[in-house]
């Protein structure tokens, strides 16, 4: 009887909530009906414009000239890289005030990694694997920026990434399709607020699609080239993810797919995205990537634009192909008035789903950013967001945590910087708020501790390399001193001491957007200066800031200790002086594979294991391996220490034997044998020892973050059922094969943690 009741409230309230949608969706096109019948072929096309009055916008002005007439004329639908409320309600006034039909434009940015208030970089992110935490960045951003009068962020960025030599890995969640469609997930639902769209919550925009990250040799913008069966399976499921939680756009990518242009490809933007996945929001170019087609070969202007239209894209960023060519290309019949509608039509439902019709103002309130924009608590949120970040790669004989006495020789070029601290893509965020790692460790040990700073190198001597680096201000400065001189001092200090922190690695702009690099070890002026001071003897903590993995293999062997902090944001000195001294035990895990050495790229956990694997003992003729080096990395995917140990029972499995139907409970316990409270990422992989395609040696397929008092056990329980097992066979269709599976849970994905278990 009451399953009976349950399953007709169950269907009550799908009627209702469709109906409801149904009822908001016939509003919506009601009034977007109402509306375009109204317009001109002009002022549709003039939706299709996204600007930006870049950089050659005088200081204070709203927007630029041709900008403002092109508002008047409703020759704009959005713009972006216009911040902070006045600004953006002058833009919008125009084209509430000025235009025929007072069209409200939407305002988009690269809310990246937080918006004024700077959180760590995304893979660092990432690497908390705490979806609560990703998902409450989003959020925060999210408030932050629609308080000052934004409603679309350019984000998040999910190209999954195995090439750390691409500097824009530093913005992805790394190189696991799993980790990566929850993270995507996250971050949709946290800057869309669940798909409530009230005035805190803004629109997602996914990218870039797709698979940018897989460029070729790491180079930027390069040519990427990848079968179906590997792109459906490891580099197409964070898109869909996203896609799947409501993003209301999405990016094309400027890479090509299959010897077409993303932002020009059919088969992506239309058959893939909307025919498949169902996908109903709109499609904006990246920044010109239209134009660029005429560069990829082709065509010129307005044959590329036409083709983007055609392909499915709606909006074009900063090219102007569209609102130049396309009605050329309609008199000429290479497009139809029904593209164009189409592609208005989405543009205006995007707008109209922002409550911008009800409200064009809706985001532009003083009030709201003076409370919201910088506001304490997000200190506090992003100092969170760091430390869980942060992965303890190696910590000998329990160096750290810090003891509270005795003398530090704090060293290295990103010991006291603030430039570098934000990483890349902070385009709003400041970087005279950062806190310096040298003031972070005053504020936490400075009454007990006797520290000693010394820069010790700069973060590059090479003036050609600074000089590319440099390019949006001086994040690399060299000193008045020589590197001579700076590496005595440094050795000094470390003499002085009891203990060296050195502080080193990258300048915010040696990752992110063009910022690939051939060599991704540290830079020769640094690497000296970690020799000398591991000759001093002394015990050498080094704390690495970067935005990629690092073929940082000589400097690990003389460190006695190292912790990763990635590029961490604004609290960046707070946090890393918690970690240091035992405030928060570090727990994150990688979400990327570090190499040896750059030869092993791309090196990945999920790989395939080939007709002739490497044994990992011997190193005989004819099998799968390097001459001059082992196939392991330097740390592998889910790697990451504790200040505490963590050791795994045998795993539990409620049966050998599933039906498809059924489901497999996998059980382990964990327990915290250390002397310190902390968190450990449980990870469950898998292998599918027989397949009709080749199968991965292991696949991320759960994982639990769980905190343990030193000496507390915990059961760790999985679910998982033959869905959990599908993927995309030679035909593209998405199955489940019956037959033996290996299941491991560990704590990283090297684990040998393992049961079989028969899926019939
Ligand atoms: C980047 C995008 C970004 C856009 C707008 C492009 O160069 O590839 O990720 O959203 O610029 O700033």
């Amino acid at each position: 009887m009451k399953i009976f009741r349950n399953i007709i409230i169950i269907i009550l309230t799908v009627f209702i909530v469709n109906a409801n949608a149904q009822i908001t969706n016939g509003k919506m096109n009601a009034f977007v009906n109402n509306l375009m019948s109204k317009m001109t072929l002009d002022e549709k096309i003039g939706q299709l414009n996204l600007v930006t009055p870049g950089s050659d916008i005088p200081t204070g002005s709203v927007v630029s000239k041709g900008v403002e007439d092109n508002i008047r004329k409703g020759n704009v639908g959005g713009m972006f890289g216009v911040i902070g409320v006045d600004k953006i309600k002058n833009a919008q006034t125009l084209a509430i005030k000025e235009s025929r039909l007072h069209i409200p434009l939407i305002f988009g940015s690269d809310v990246i990694h937080g918006y004024k208030t700077t959180f760590p970089i995304p893979l660092a992110l990432s690497c908390s694997w705490d979806m609560n935490l990703i998902e409450k960045s989003a959020r925060v951003a999210a408030t932050e920026a629609s308080a000052d009068g934004l409603c679309w962020v350019f984000s998040p960025m999910v190209d999954i990434a195995r090439d750390p030599r691409w500097g824009r890995i530093a913005e992805g969640a790394g190189e696991d399709a799993y980790l990566g469609s929850q993270v995507s997930k996250a971050m949709v639902n946290g800057y869309q607020n669940n798909n409530n769209f009230d005035n805190t919550s803004v629109m997602a925009c996914v990218k870039h699609f797709a698979l940018y990250g897989a460029s070729e040799a790491g180079r930027d913008y390069n040519t990427v080239d990848m079968s179906k069966v590997k792109m459906y399976n490891d580099y197409l499921p964070p898109y869909k993810a996203a896609v799947e939680a409501g993003a209301g756009s999405v990016m094309s990518s400027f890479n090509e797919i299959d010897g077409i242009p993303a932002t020009g490809n059919k088969w992506l933007l239309t058959d893939l995205l909307r025919k498949q996945w169902k996908f109903n929001g709109l499609v904006v170019s990246d920044y010109t990537a239209v134009n660029e087609m005429i560069a990829h070969g082709m065509g010129d202007l307005q044959t590329v634009s036409a083709l983007a239209l055609k392909a499915g894209m709606d909006m074009d960023m900063v090219g102007e192909g569209f609102l130049t060519t396309i009605k050329k290309s309609l008199k000429e019949g290479k497009i139809t008035q029904q593209d164009i509608n189409i592609s208005c039509r989405r543009i205006l439902e995007a707008k109209y789903k922002l409550g911008l019709f009800d409200d064009p103002y809706k985001f532009l309130n003083v009030a709201r950013a003076s409370k919201e924009v910088l506001s304490s608590d997000k200190k506090n949120i992003a100092k969170e967001l760091a430390e869980h970040s942060f992965v303890l790669l190696k910590n000998d004989h329990q160096i750290l945590p810090l003891q509270q006495h005795g003398t530090v020789a704090l060293v290295g070029p990103l010991a006291n910087d603030k430039k570098n601290m934000l990483g890349t893509w902070s385009v709003s965020g400041n970087s005279d708020f950062a806190i310096p790692v040298i003031d972070g460790i005053k504020n936490i040990a400075g009454n007990n501790v006797n520290i000693i700073y010394a820069k010790g190198a700069n973060i590059s001597d090479d003036a050609d390399f600074i000089k590319h680096v440099n390019v949006f201000g001086e994040e690399i400065t060299v000193d008045k001193k020589s590197p001579e001189t700076l590496l005595q001092e440094a050795v000094e200090a470390a003499n002085k001491s009891d203990v060296v922190v050195a502080v080193v690695g990258e300048a915010a702009d040696m990752t992110g957007e063009s910022a690939s690099r051939s060599d991704i070890g540290l830079p020769a002026s640094q690497q000296k200066l970690i020799e000398a001071l591991s000759k001093t003897g002394k015990p050498l903590v080094l704390v690495v800031m970067a935005g990629r993995p690092l073929t940082i293999e000589k400097e690990v062997a003389s460190a006695s200790s190292v912790l990763f902090t990635w590029h961490c944001g604004q609290e960046a000195g707070n946090a890393i002086a918690d970690v240091l001294f035992g405030k928060y035990n570090p727990s994150g895990k990688l979400s990327i594979t570090f190499p040896k050495s750059v030869g092993q790229i791309p090196i990945y956990y999920n790989h395939k294991n080939t007709g002739r694997p490497w044994d990992g003992i011997e190193a005989p003729k004819f099998k799968s391996d390097y001459l001059d080096i082992s196939n392991e990395p330097l740390f592998p995917f889910g790697f990451g220490l504790s200040y505490t140990n963590f050791s795994y029972g045998k795993i539990n499995l409620n049966n050998t034997t599933v039906k498809s139907k059924e489901k497999l409970e996998i059980k382990v316990t964990v327990t915290n044998t250390g002397n310190f409270d902390g968190e450990e990422v449980v990870q469950l992989y898998v292998r599918d020892l027989v397949g009709s395609i080749t199968r991965p040696v292991k696949e991320l397929k759960g994982f639990q973050k769980i905190f343990l008092k030193k000496g507390q056990s915990k059961e760790v329980y999985f679910t998982i059922s033959a869905n959990d097992l599908k993927f995309y066979n030679s035909n593209l269709n998405y199955v489940f094969e019956p037959g033996t599976y290996k299941f491991f849970i560990g704590s990283n994905s090297t684990t040998i943690n393992e049961a079989d278990c028969i899926f019939q």
